[in-house]
């Protein structure tokens, strides 16, 4: 063998072993903790139409979920937005021409597996809600 094929071999491997690399969003092949796979199936089937896979929306349309203060902040704010449609105060009226859709057939336990997705996700890192909070939040 010549080093020429040696390399292309190697090149071959390891283009291989890219592709064969998860990406997120991937169906997973190994199953992993049930609460962390609720709140991304959440996001992927409700939220990826406007603030898109990578959490970072669409510039002037959609906001980006990535470094958001009102994803990182208090969680009582994060649940009242997201299930009521309740503004918080770090949400002027009128930054985006678009609006944000209601949830609230959503349960708390599926909330807080959704709101410690996005917490731990998109480069966010901010403690996991839980159903309790969400519940209280929400006055249930
Ligand atoms: C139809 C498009 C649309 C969908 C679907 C949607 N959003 Fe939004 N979202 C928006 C818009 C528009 C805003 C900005 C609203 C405003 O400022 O008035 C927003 C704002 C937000 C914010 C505040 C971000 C910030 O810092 O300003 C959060 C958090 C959020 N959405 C979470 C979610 C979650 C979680 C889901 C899925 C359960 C979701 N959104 C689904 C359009 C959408």
């Amino acid at each position: 063998m010549t080093p020429r094929n040696v390399l292309a071999i190697l090149a071959l491997t390891g283009a291989l072993a890219a592709c064969s690399a998860k990406k997120p969003g991937e169906p997973q092949a190994t199953p992993r903790a049930p609460t962390s796979g609720v709140g991304e199936r959440i996001y992927s089937g409700n939220c990826v139409p406007c603030h898109q896979q990578s959490g970072v929306g669409i510039p002037g349309v959609y906001p980006s979920l990535a470094g958001s203060p009102v994803v990182l902040g208090d969680p009582t704010e994060l649940a009242l937005w997201v299930i009521k449609g309740q503004r918080p105060l770090s949400m002027p009226v009128g930054r985006y021409p678009t609006q944000m859709l209601q949830f609230g057939w959503m349960k708390p336990a599926d909330a807080a597996a959704l709101f410690s997705y996005l917490r731990s996700n998109f480069g966010n890192s901010a403690l996991p809600v839980d159903a309790a909070a969400v519940a209280k939040a929400l006055g249930q």
